[in-house]
């Protein structure tokens, strides 16, 4: 291994694949080959770094301004976060641009925020109370929008039920409108950064600007992805789904976490004899801010700054 010698203090990523897979030989995108795999998720490796095995290529270094929980906070989702808006020709976030960042108190969501105000685009977080508003705002969102004033969500009425259509139309038109009350302008977001799914999809499209792109990758309330295909088709909008992380995206992201220039956003954090407590309590949707992370090897927090 070249990238990395005994005693380095590191992180790993999560995108894994087998260097003889022909797609990973062919040069082309490994997270999307057929060995692709998500490590510590799909494969089991565990996550005791005395005992880890990684791939050599997933190996960071680690930025030492940071505790190992602070580095280990938004490895995850920091990198998802990043190939979601980096990633996809044709809609790339350009500086200008509008997110919409859903659960931008989240994990996903505090790292989507501050990737798009670092790279000079606008974020608007949804989230369900205040306190996560001005989270989102501390981040660098622009504002937010609190989804518990709208109750459209979910699978639309079909198409053929005139009257709950309009009832839907309007939910979402308002919820249209909210963005722009935020703004102070009339402008649709460019990017909108999805995960809920089933619940939220719907909306993300409608709102979405023509020629602009729903980019997801997970669907926390449901699976199913209702699109009126009237407006896709006619505002030429995407629908990407997008997982895990390359080489090069883990390390443009690595590197503005490595240069201060992404905050970690570490949430509560848990002994290792806790994790069963954090499980509780993120099923309870409580210390919802942030990552949470659990200590697996340090005896203590704060450690393994340099
Ligand atoms: N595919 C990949 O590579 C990849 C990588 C990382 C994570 N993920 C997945 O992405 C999902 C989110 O991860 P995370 O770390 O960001 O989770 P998280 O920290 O729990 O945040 C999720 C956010 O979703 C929001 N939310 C909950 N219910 C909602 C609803 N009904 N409608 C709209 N928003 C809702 C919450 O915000 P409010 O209640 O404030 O709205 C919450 O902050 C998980 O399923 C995770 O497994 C996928």
């Amino acid at each position: 291994m070249e990238n990395v010698s005994v005693g380095d203090q590191v992180v790993v990523h999560h995108g894994w694949w087998k260097a003889d897979d022909p797609w990973v030989q062919a040069g082309k995108d490994p997270i999307l080959a057929p060995s692709a795999a998500i490590w510590g998720y799909n494969t089991n490796f565990g996550s005791f770094g005395q005992f880890c095995v990684a791939q050599a290529h997933a190996v960071l270094p680690k930025a030492p301004h940071l505790s190992w929980e602070e580095a280990a906070a938004p490895t995850l989702v920091g990198t998802t976060a990043y190939r979601m808006l980096f990633g996809w020709q044709g809609n790339i976030l350009q500086e200008g641009d509008l997110v919409l960042v859903w659960g931008g108190s989240g994990g996903l969501g505090g790292q989507a925020i501050q990737l798009a105000t670092t790279h000079g685009a606008q974020a608007v977080a949804v989230v369900s109370d205040d306190e996560r508003g001005e989270y989102c705002k501390s981040l660098g969102a622009v504002g937010y929008i609190n989804r518990k004033n709208f109750s459209h969500w979910g699978i639309p009425p079909h198409w053929t039920d005139t009257a709950g259509q309009k009832e839907w139309l309007s939910g979402c038109r308002a919820f249209g409108k909210a963005i722009w009350d935020v703004l102070g302008e009339r402008r649709s977001p460019e990017i909108v950064f999805e995960h809920p799914g089933e619940a939220t999809i719907p909306t993300s499209i409608f709102v979405c600007e023509a020629g602009g792109m729903v980019v997801i990758c997970a669907g926390t309330t449901g699976y199913t992805a209702s699109v009126d295909l009237r407006y896709h088709w006619v505002r030429q909008k995407r629908l990407q789904g997008s997982h895990g992380t390359n080489d090069e995206q883990a390390a443009a992201y690595n590197q503005l976490v490595y240069d201060g220039k992404i905050d970690p956003c570490l949430g509560q954090v848990y002994r290792f004899e806790e994790i069963g407590q954090a499980h509780y309590d993120m099923e309870q949707g409580k210390n919802v801010l942030g990552n949470k992370v659990a200590l697996v090897g340090a005896p203590e927090p704060g450690l393994g700054r340099k």
